[in-house]
């Protein structure tokens, strides 16, 4: 499997990049302290595919999120900084993501997927 490495260190808090691996838009988010605490709160039973935000997030790093870039529905590219959960939104079918990139609402079945990825520096990504 082909990986890159990606360097984190010019996405400001708060904003995102989408980079492609193997083929695939990759959303890498900076989080804000706001949407990581946001994400923490919601109860497991709220969430229509339960993953923790721990489980979303490497330990230490937990202010990037790394995660395929297509709706789990039918594949559309979601939109950043929109949606009723201050995630991301895809106008396709109107599919909701919160700050972990968890389905909320709409059609989607599956939370934002992860890529196989590790921190090889606080800076330093490798993607695959
Ligand atoms: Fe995103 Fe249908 S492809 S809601």
């Amino acid at each position: 499997m082909a990986s890159i490495e990606f360097d984190i260190s010019a996405i400001p808090e708060g904003q995102s990049v989408t980079i492609m691996w193997r083929g695939l838009p990759v959303f890498v988010r900076h989080r804000t302290q706001a949407e990581i605490d946001e994400a923490k709160a919601v109860p497991l039973a709220d969430l229509k595919d339960p993953e923790t935000d721990e489980q979303r997030t490497k330990p230490g790093h937990e202010q990037w999120l790394i995660m395929i870039a297509n709706c789990t529905h039918l594949g559309c590219v979601p939109v950043g900084d929109s949606g009723d959960f201050d995630g991301w939104f895809c106008p396709c079918h109107g599919s909701h993501y919160d700050s972990a990139g968890r389905i909320r609402k709409g059609p989607a079945p599956k939370n934002l997927v992860l890529p196989p990825y590790e921190f090889l520096s606080d800076t330093l990504v490798q993607i695959g």
